[in-house]
């Protein structure tokens, strides 16, 4: 999972004999991308349905074992990370909910996505890099890709309406032709798509149920229709398709005989809270009135065996996620399978995230097709935040400071791709390489909890956070 683990899985110059009558680009010509992201896609769950396409994509281009989210496992914060090439602690979207602990205003997911200053606050994400060195770039629905970077938009954005039906598979295919058009007619180079499955039908009935499964053949569907698009829109030979996820999603053992439930803290209250930050899965934070920190602390440092709460300062540094001043002098995250319950319980979702990067049930995928792309080859598990990068790369822009390494997917890379920034991208496609007979065997050694599913229902804002 850390950067010095990724290892390829073959040597794979053997795969890249010289394509013979393979048509080479013109010079300078510019390969497009096309990032989606289907929100909470778990890095398993192609594992109990039948994916066709995702199984050809494999064999056409990579696929990552899985992919480790950035902490805090959350849809606008790991989004940004795959934008910015940044951990959470250095872009600043802590969280999917904009807030001010002087204003106690707290806005959900849907709002906080029009808030500028929320996503504006020092980073400048890989469209407006695009940009700003002559390339047009494009949005639909992705998180952050609605609001202004230090006075520019998104050359060409689309959001999602309030009451925004995510599942609709009609109208998946409606906003793909769009995106198509986007770059056959306005000649985008870079399009993100965002699309809000399987993450909702997995907190709405859990991981491990059989609507979950459904929704992930409708992805597979899905990805079958874009690369049959990128097809008839002429594109296959100048279009890298990567997909993604921002995180994996957890079952909540909603019968658990010990849940985290802060009204039954004993020595802990909230008359000592000047703002709250907690209901929202298994992650919290909390603001102590003047002079009760350390009150608080002791009361609930060991107040649950599943919760566990830090000072600021104190929060351990491998998440990369407190150092930053939005972030709340206590904070808190659960283990798999609880959620934390504030005043009142309130939330009654099958599924979460929002969990350790490093567990099992949060980690993501990642897959990629393209000229640019080796083809059948299996790498083994990376961190989101190097995504930013090779997207870069494959732009032929420079990146702004982050916390990624090109060196981890550059392997990922045909060798005429790989090749130094300053050169255009010349690319050739790869029909001519077979597919790798031998891929990487997908077994895993990682403590996967298993869990078993509640009841259900579904509440307000927390159904639709994402
Ligand atoms: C938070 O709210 C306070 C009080 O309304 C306001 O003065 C402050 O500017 C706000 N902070 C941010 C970052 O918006
Ligand atoms: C980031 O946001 C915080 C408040 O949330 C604000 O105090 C700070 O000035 C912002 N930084 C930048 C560079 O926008
Ligand atoms: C946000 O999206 C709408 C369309 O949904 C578009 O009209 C508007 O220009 C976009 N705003 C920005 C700042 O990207
Ligand atoms: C869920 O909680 C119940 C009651 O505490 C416990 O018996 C059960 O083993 C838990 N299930 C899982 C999958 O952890
Ligand atoms: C609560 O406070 C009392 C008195 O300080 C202490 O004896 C007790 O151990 C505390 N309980 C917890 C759960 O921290
Ligand atoms: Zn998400």
């Amino acid at each position: 999972m850390r950067r010095s683990a990724v290892l390829l899985a073959v040597a794979c110059a053997t795969l890249l004999a010289p394509g013979i009558g393979a048509p080479v680009q013109r010079q300078g010509s510019r390969n497009k991308l096309l990032l989606v992201s289907f929100d909470g896609f778990r890095w398993d769950y192609e594992q109990d349905v039948d994916t066709p396409n995702l199984d050809t994509m494999a064999l056409d281009g990579v696929k990552a074992r899985y992919m480790t989210p950035a902490f805090v496992t959350m849809t606008s914060p790991c989004h940004f990370t795959l934008v910015t090439g940044k951990y959470i602690e250095n872009h600043g979207v802590v969280h999917n909910m904009y807030y001010n602990t002087t204003s106690k205003v707290k806005l959900p997911y849907h709002a906080t996505l029009g808030i500028q200053r929320w996503w504006d606050n020092g980073s400048v994400p890989i469209w407006i890099t695009a940009q700003r060195q002559g390339l047009k770039t494009g949005s639909f629905f992705y998180p952050g890709g609605n609001v202004t970077y230090q006075g520019m938009a998104v050359t060409l954005s689309r959001k999602e309406g309030i009451l925004h039906n995510y599942k609709d598979e009609k109208e998946w295919r409606a906003n793909i032709d769009t995106v198509m058009t986007w770059f056959t007619k306005e000649d985008l180079d870079l399009v993100t798509l965002y699309f809000g499955e399987p993450d909702s039908t997995g907190h709405k009935f859990g991981p491990d149920s059989q609507e979950r499964k459904e929704m992930v053949a409708q992805v597979d569907r899905t990805v079958g229709y874009i690369r049959d698009s990128i097809r008839r829109s002429g594109l296959e030979s100048r279009l890298n398709l990567i997909i993604a996820s921002d995180h994996g999603m957890s079952t909540v053992n909603k019968s658990a005989s010990d849940l985290v439930e802060f009204h039954k803290f004993p020595n802990f209250t909230f008359k000592d809270i000047e703002f709250e930050l907690l209901d929202y899965g298994p992650n919290g934070m909390l603001l102590p009135k003047e002079g009760k920190a350390d009150k608080v602390y002791e009361a609930l440092k060991d107040a649950h065996p599943r919760l566990h709460v830090y000072k600021k300062e104190s929060f351990p540094k491998s998440f990369h996620y407190a150092n930053n001043p939005r972030i709340t002098p206590l904070l808190m995250y659960s283990d798999p399978g609880y959620v934390i319950h504030g005043r009142l319980n309130v939330q009654f979702n099958n599924g979460e995230h929002g969990f350790d990067n490093k567990a099992m049930d949060m980690q993501t995928i990642f897959r990629a097709v393209g000229p640019s792309f080796k083809r059948g080859l299996e790498v083994e598990p990376f961190e989101s935040v190097h995504v930013y990068e090779l997207m870069c790369k494959l732009l032929g822009i420079v990146p702004e400071a982050n916390d990624g390494d090109l060196s981890i997917l550059l392997p990922t890379l045909t060798p005429e791709t790989n090749g130094p920034l300053s050169t255009p991208l010349p690319t050739r496609t790869s029909e001519t390489n077979g597919p790798l007979s031998t891929p990487l065997p997908t077994s895993h050694s990682g403590g996967r909890p298993s869990l078993v599913t509640g009841l259900l229902a579904a509440v307000i804002l927390l159904a639709k956070v994402a």
